[in-house]
């Protein structure tokens, strides 16, 4: 035998030199739920050891996860119900607690990436992520909601805006907004290939922003989100969010998809990230609590599966616990 791989794999320091893929903390984005008020942290039930926190608690968990190495964060608002309607006005209100929070953050945190979520579903009655008018989401009116909601978001100090609701034309709606209000920095991270999965059941039960049950609103978000089965529309989508000025472009879920983050990553010189979302994070959860499956192996080797597909960026519930693993050296 001439050729004998195994000779790469001695010992840990030959298998070091010969590693293609590396994932370090800065490359993670840390998904953040905020509440109004004061003093409350709040576990998820279907999300174990994530919180819907109110700001006080949120800039100290911040400020904890810099110290581990984090840089990046996305922030999602849990809106009571008094503030919804049909049309998302709360969403790019001054008073927003949301907007006020990520300026208080960027003040405590200048250095820090913040990426806001522009999408109505937190704000809607009808739990959709665009305004329902006769059984069917329009998509043009919430355009234009989704372009101020971007500019309030960027005044507020957001560095990035996460447009994750799937209309046709959004990014460039937004950037096109931004630029006019003199937002020209504020970049876009476009959720590209947004799918209509069945694995986003823990997000939406931390902020109840699930579709509402009524007549004429659509049980699902299947008209917008894209079909599971789906790959060559994915590159269509990718097409025009490039083309529409997105700065990174975003493909979600990501472990059932990690043809499409390769597929993606393959064809475009756009930044490419991928949402390891509520509901594959809880699957693994539930299996280590089970003692199925151990933790501190399982997590680190699933999150670098997503890195090695092409994901340039992971935006992962397991952000904080892989940046303590990597800072103890146990990885
Ligand atoms: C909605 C939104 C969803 C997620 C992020 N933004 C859920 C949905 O589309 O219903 C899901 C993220 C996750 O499951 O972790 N705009």
């Amino acid at each position: 035998m001439l050729i004998r791989p195994r000779r790469n794999r001695k010992s840990d320091a030959i298998r070091s030199l010969v590693r293609e893929t590396h994932l370090v903390p800065e490359q993670l984005v840390y998904p953040l739920f905020l509440v109004d008020g004061n003093d409350i942290k709040d576990e998820i039930q279907s999300l174990p050891g994530n919180y819907r926190m109110s700001l006080d608690y949120l800039l100290k968990e911040i400020g904890e996860c810099i110290t581990l190495g984090l840089k990046s964060f996305i922030l999602f608002p849990a809106i009571p119900n008094d503030k919804k309607d049909k049309v998302g006005t709360y969403g790019y209100d001054p008073e927003n607690f949301y907007l006020k929070a990520a300026t208080s953050i960027k003040e405590h945190f200048p250095e820090a990436c913040l990426i806001s979520d522009a999408a109505l579903d937190p704000y809607n009655v009808d739990g959709h992520d665009g305004i329902v008018r006769n059984g069917k989401i329009v998509n043009d009116e919430t355009l234009e909601v989704l372009g101020k909601m971007a500019v309030a978001q960027a005044r507020a100090g957001f560095d990035l805006i996460g447009p994750s609701d799937m209309m046709d034309g959004r990014v460039a709606h937004i950037r096109k907004a931004m630029d006019e209000a003199g937002y020209t920095d504020t970049g876009i991270m476009s959720y590209t290939a947004k799918y209509a999965s069945a694995f986003y059941g823990p997000f939406r039960d931390a902020l109840d922003s699930a579709p509402v049950d009524g007549e004429d609103i659509p049980k699902d978000k299947k008209t917008y989100q894209m079909d599971p089965a789906n790959r060559q529309e994915a590159l269509r989508e990718a097409s025009l969010d490039a083309f529409e000025g997105a700065d990174f472009m975003m493909v979600k879920p990501a472990l059932n998809y990690l043809d499409i983050i390769s597929l993606l990553h393959q064809n475009f010189d756009i930044p490419i990230a991928a949402y390891h979302v509520s509901g594959e994070c809880a699957m693994l959860i539930a299996a280590c609590k089970n003692g199925w499956l151990e933790y501190e192996k399982a997590m680190p080797e699933t999150l670098l599966s997503i890195r090695r597909a092409g994901a340039q960026v992971i935006l992962t519930y397991f952000a904080k616990d892989y940046a303590k693993l990597y800072q103890s050296g146990k990885l």
